[in-house]
């Protein structure tokens, strides 16, 4: 499973980076407004050139054709943009056409497995399900992950499963067990991917035990 990165934050893409966590990015409008970002084409050109794999850059546009007119501005940034697009049935028109062309998409507020389906056979190369949005009004965001993957793979599509809106390991881990292509995550989630307290409590120990031994010699 692929690890991206959800921020707009340069700091934090260069720091996962250098760990070698870093399978790409995904940004959204909120993300980049979040982030003070003012000039978006600069900003994603920025990221694109710190990201050892794929950058998703959300559209803004909500009808076909101008969908496709900034899908297509984006694409020329730099060659590892995505196009993010909202699952809307312009949206899905443009990610069609923009198949045909060999421009890649990420079809993205995906809540239910049968959008997740019609982005697919409309040849989406992502799907982006938002899980703790929808654990937020009670629903089961991982049942929507299973039920995806269980699609996908009864019909043979290439379409990856890009698991978004998760707020702790747990998710990542659960993403994970139920084949998630990819998972995107908060930067303080992906360093909290590295702690365990035993892990803690264990070095402290083995240094300590080093001390005495070194204090006594
Ligand atoms: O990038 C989309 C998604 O990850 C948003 O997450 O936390 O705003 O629901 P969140």
């Amino acid at each position: 499973m692929r690890f991206f990165l959800d921020t707009a934050v340069l700091a934090e893409i260069e720091e996962a980076a250098a760990w070698g966590l870093l399978d790409g990015v995904t940004t959204n409008p909120s993300l980049m407004a979040k982030a003070g970002v003012r000039d978006f084409d600069a900003h994603y050109r920025a990221i694109a050139s710190l990201t050892p794999g794929p950058v998703s850059a959300e559209v803004l546009a909500t009808t076909y054709e101008e969908i496709l007119a900034e899908a297509r501005h984006l694409y020329s940034l730099a060659d590892n943009i995505v196009v993010k697009i909202p699952f809307i049935p312009a949206g899905v028109q443009a990610i069609r056409t923009l198949h045909a062309e060999g421009i890649p998409t990420n079809c993205t507020l995906v809540f239910s497995p049968l959008q997740a389906l019609i982005a697919a056979k409309a040849g989406a190369t992502y799907v982006s399900p938002f899980l703790g949005r929808l654990d937020d009004i009670g629903h089961d965001g991982m049942e929507l992950i299973r039920q995806i993957r269980q699609i996908f793979d009864n019909y043979g599509f290439e379409t990856k499963i890009l698991a978004a809106s998760l707020r702790h390991p747990q998710h990542v881990l659960h993403c994970a067990l139920e084949g998630a292509d990819v998972a995107t995550m908060p930067f303080a989630v992906m360093k909290q991917l590295f702690h365990h307290p035993l892990t803690d409590k264990g070095l402290a120990q083995f240094l300590a035990d080093y001390q005495k031994l070194h204090a006594g010699a």
